[in-house]
């Protein structure tokens, strides 16, 4: 969608805080033991107790309250009986509605302990969604965002995982801009708007560059001996900087 009015700002930013504050509580009762059924179970109760309704549930059916995707797992990974071990590098993505509107957020996370090559994929991936945040302004070319991703990722020696990208959100979980690529692709003629709200989600690994299903329905994952991160934000484009919408909130 496209903001409009400061009412539409005002609702987005509620549910985008929302989504951030309840991908902080899932993150800080991540440990060793627990299953990501029970971790879901938080971030559903969180969701239901700010008013707000899960986007993968309410939109597709999905058989969680949020996405939760362990190790080689890179999206959509459905929460279950998988007890979280040490070491494991989790990711989270919470995406809810509230009054019609959607926000959408993700991070990954390392079970202590920390290992280098988790730590160092985790700090890339966050530049790269740093980066990519800082080049996002109105009348700017869209695919100056994959430009961006990929330049971090072969910075820190990473690929970027090419079927998963950003995209447009708002008034649903997925709308225009539609596959906003994680690497440059210089056919994308699009352009940024002033108002236009969408994610930005770079999605790094140790070599792979492809998800593909796993034979449940939902979940992508990448071969067993690669490791990927992601973090996404919800932001609105102005001429300047961009509005972050998915800001936990202390
Ligand atoms: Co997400
Ligand atoms: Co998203």
């Amino acid at each position: 969608m496209s903001i409009r009015t400061e009412a539409e700002l005002e609702a987005l930013k509620r549910i985008g805080r929302i989504v951030a504050d309840c991908l902080k509580h899932m993150g800080s009762r991540l440990e060793p033991g627990i299953t990501t059924r029970e971790l879901d179970d938080l971030g559903r109760d969180y969701l239901a107790s700010h008013g707000a309704r899960s986007a993968p549930e309410l939109v597709y059916d999905f058989p969680g309250a949020t996405c939760i995707s362990v190790n080689h797992e890179v999206a959509h990974g459905i929460p279950g009986d998988k007890r979280v071990q040490a070491g494991d590098l989790v990711n989270i993505d919470v995406s809810a509605e509230q009054d019609g509107f959607f926000a959408d957020t993700g991070g990954s996370f390392i079970v202590p302990p920390e290992s280098q090559v988790k730590t160092r994929l985790c700090k890339a991936t966050r530049r790269a969604l740093e980066a990519a945040m800082r080049q996002a302004t109105a009348g700017a070319p869209l695919n100056r965002i994959g430009k961006t991703i990929e330049s971090e990722a072969r910075a820190g020696g990473y690929t970027v995982i090419r079927n998963l990208g950003s995209h447009g959100v708002g008034r649903a979980l997925h709308e225009e801009p539609k596959f906003i690529a994680g690497f440059y692709d210089p056919k994308d003629k699009r352009t940024l708007r002033d108002g236009m709200v969408i994610t930005i989600e770079p999605f790094l690994s140790t070599g792979a560059s492809y998800v593909e299903d796993t034979g449940d329905g939902w979940t992508l994952a990448t071969a067993s001996r690669y490791l990927s991160a992601q973090y996404e934000h919800t932001l609105v484009i102005t001429k300047g900087q961009p509005i972050i919408l998915t800001q936990p909130s202390s």
